[in-house]
């Protein structure tokens, strides 16, 4: 009996010593594993010291151009300062290496390690209008015809360059928008971008002239090549008469830097083929001072006139203007426009601007068709823009016209 005893307390005694090993191992593996986490953080902050210690130690990377292939997966590379034959990183595609590609060496070795976009000017940066804004079509009155003269030289070849080819005929390379200022030149250029899904690079033509000596004609080259480089692209230059003036035999130092823009700008149109896809828009309200030779079909294939909007547009103008203005009554409209004869886009979107500012001098949140009628009689004593600059000039003995200096 007191065997069996002893063997039941034996039996208890070595469960209970199983049970506390089998809890102590179990610690272990938590510890275990919870020592392998610390681990993989340690070995993680390693590496990133070591990488860290790496690019301290390294000495940077250097750009250079790739001048052509070689041998053997090897390159002729440009660094400025010297050329190299020079190997590329196993990790690399090669196949994406070509002629005029930028590309950066490792300092030490003289590998290639990496491509690098192409260079681009931090001007024509600040050129390319990321979003032209969302102006539709819609926007514009009574210039249905110069939409889809423009819509058809500049559109039509850059979204179905096929047709052209089909008829045989050789699309627009550019076109030119003139008229009295106010017209909705520059507005259409703005609606034709946003309607396109292509690049729209825009500058007044008087920024060119900014800068040192010869600045602007590299600009117009540093254009023209991000033009081509990322097709389809439109380029739009407002302003032109600013560099497209008639070219003198004589003149300042000032004249002959206009000069070299115009004729570096003539030789990138005449650049580029019709079937490329890269358009040129150009404006201008004096598009008399202009020089023949920028004028000639080939360089400036279609000349686009804005005119001062006849009664049917001024209504159509005065009626996209005035659609978001809070109203109260009947608006004589026809009245309205019958006062403003003569005016401009520009000028109607005023006369709507100061009707609503003629109802919150009266205190009103809403405008009344008196305001309206106020405007254009208070307006058309002012010279207003549409009078434009040859207007003006004929109408003051002083001044000379641009062209006769
Ligand atoms: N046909 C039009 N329909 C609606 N709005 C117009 C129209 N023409 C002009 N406008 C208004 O006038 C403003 C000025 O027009 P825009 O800047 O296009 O004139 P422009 O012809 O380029 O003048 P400029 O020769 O002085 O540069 C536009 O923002 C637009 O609000
Ligand atoms: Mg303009």
């Amino acid at each position: 009996m007191s065997n069996e005893t002893d063997e039941t307390e034996r039996r208890r005694s070595a469960e209970a010593e199983y049970r506390k090993k089998l809890s102590d191992l179990k610690d272990v593996k938590a510890y275990i594993h919870l020592a392998k986490m610390d681990k993989k953080i340690l070995e993680d902050e390693l590496a990133e010291t070591e990488k860290e210690l790496e690019h301290l130690r390294g000495c940077g990377y250097q750009v250079a151009h790739v001048i052509k292939p070689y041998d053997n997966g090897r390159f002729i590379v440009d660094a400025k300062v010297s050329r190299y034959i020079a190997d590329c990183s196993s990790k690399l595609d090669k196949e994406k290496i070509k002629a005029e590609t930028r590309v950066f060496l490792d300092n030490r070795t003289m590998t290639i390690m990496g491509i690098l976009p192409p260079e681009l000017d931090p001007e024509v940066q600040n050129m390319l209008v990321e979003a032209p804004g969302n102006i539709t079509f819609d926007a514009l009155g009574g210039l249905s015809d110069q939409i889809q003269q423009l819509r058809e030289s500049i559109e039509l070849p850059l979204l179905n360059p096929e047709i052209f080819r089909t008829v045989g005929v050789r699309p627009h390379k550019s076109v030119l928008l003139y008229g009295p200022p106010g017209n909705g030149k520059t507005f259409l250029a703005r609606a034709i971008a946003s309607n396109i899904g292509a690049k729209f690079m825009k500058v007044v033509a008087s920024a060119l002239l900014i800068g040192c000596h010869g600045e602007g004609a590299r600009l117009i080259r540093a254009m023209f090549r991000y033009a081509r480089e990322h097709q389809p692209c439109i380029i739009f230059i407002d302003e032109i008469d600013a560099i497209g003036g008639r070219r003198l035999a004589m003149g300042s130092s000032g004249d002959r830097e206009v000069q070299r823009i115009l004729v570096e700008l003539l030789q990138q149109i005449d650049g580029f083929n019709e079937f490329d896809q890269v358009k040129v828009i150009m404006a201008t309200d004096r598009r008399d001072t202009l020089d023949p030779t920028l004028l000639r079909p080939g360089r400036i294939d279609r000349q686009i006139e804005f005119p001062l909007p006849n009664k049917h547009a001024r209504m159509q103008i005065l009626h996209i203007h005035s659609a978001e203005i809070a109203k109260e009554g009947e608006i004589d409209y026809e009245a309205v426009v019958n006062l403003s004869e003569g005016f401009n886009g520009a000028d109607l979107r005023n006369v709507c601007t100061e009707a609503g500012l003629s109802a919150l001098r009266a205190d009103r949140d809403c405008v009344i068709n008196e305001d309206f009628m106020k405007v254009p009689t208070s307006l058309s004593g002012v010279p207003t823009r549409s009078c434009g600059i040859e207007e003006n000039l004929a109408s003051n003995g002083n001044c000379i016209a641009v062209n006769e200096i």
